[in-house]
């Protein structure tokens, strides 16, 4: 078991929820201790597709590795479904920013590595289903070295979903990509959540991409790391980026970064 009941009140509605969280680091070897996240509190709903913007170190892996179960140590609380997060689990699949398959194993097999203990069959139709779903048919037996960076991203969702997971955790899943591939994986994705129905939480540093996808972007202060902003997006999808509303959410961003407005067709913090 990765989790253990705190409350038996949880609103059912809401997937996520995390109150006053807290990271910090101790100091160590003469450097000073890092107050990463204070004060987070989010609630996340169920099935929500929600981004975490913000400046470098201003604590979005830190939040994603808690939400992961991957970070124990921290003040405040964490919940799954009313569950307390404890470790990590089946119930949380994470992609992050490098794909990180194991080049010694064919992308089937990586898909797969969760599902050991299901029947062979089991595995095989999950494996092929998943792959589908991304986009990979026919590439079971390519060994990752094969894959496009695009491609090896898409393994990667793929793995993160076989284990049916309840949630699915992003640390920069595009940042690697070229900027075509990554306005198209951008599309991937949004169909891939729309179809999985799962609650989705992204770290990236593009706000076009955080407005293109989510239903709420969430964006971070440095140092240390608060809730500065809480976005709601309430535009129809799929996004159309000329749209003046999207234009503004996003020149409205880029203006709690401290960028100026011209620079809103060249940008990336
Ligand atoms: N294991 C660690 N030990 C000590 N300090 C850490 C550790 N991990 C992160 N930090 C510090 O916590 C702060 C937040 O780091 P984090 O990696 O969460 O930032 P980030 O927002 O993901 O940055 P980036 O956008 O560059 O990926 C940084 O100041 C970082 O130096
Ligand atoms: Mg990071």
């Amino acid at each position: 078991m990765t989790v253990t009941p705190t409350t038996m009140t949880a609103t059912p509605t809401i997937d996520v929820e995390t109150r006053g969280l807290t990271k910090i680091f101790a100091a160590r070897h003469g450097t000073a201790r890092i107050t990463a996240l204070e004060n987070v509190s989010l609630a996340i709903r169920r099935g929500e597709f929600v981004s975490i913007v913000g400046a470098s170190g201003c604590g979005k892996t830190t939040f994603l590795r808690i939400l992961a179960g991957l970070e124990t140590e921290y003040e405040g609380s964490i919940t799954l479904d009313g569950l307390r997060i404890d470790g990590p689990g089946p119930d949380k699949g994470v992609v992050f920013q490098d794909h990180r398959l194991l080049p010694w194993l064919t992308v089937g097999e990586n898909i797969g590595f969760g599902l050991l203990d299901l029947p062979k069959t089991e595995q095989r139709e999950r494996i092929r289903k998943y792959l589908r779903l991304v986009g990979l048919q026919g590439f079971e037996r390519a060994w990752p070295a094969q894959l496009s960076g695009g491609m090896a991203q898409r393994a990667a969702i793929a793995r993160a979903l076989v284990s049916k997971p309840r949630i699915l955790l992003l640390d920069e899943p595009l940042g690697a990509l070229d900027a075509l591939t990554r306005v198209y994986m951008q599309r991937e994705l949004e169909k891939i959540w729309t179809r999985e129905k799962i609650t989705m939480v992204m770290v990236t540093h593009d706000v076009e991409e955080a407005l293109y996808l989510s239903d709420t972007v969430v964006l971070m202060s440095a140092r240390p790391g608060r809730i500065k902003k809480i976005t709601p997006v309430h535009l129809a999808r799929p996004r159309d980026r000329e749209n003046p509303v999207f234009q503004n959410l996003k020149k409205e961003l880029l203006v709690e970064f401290g960028l100026r407005a011209k620079s809103l067709f060249s940008y990336e913090i």
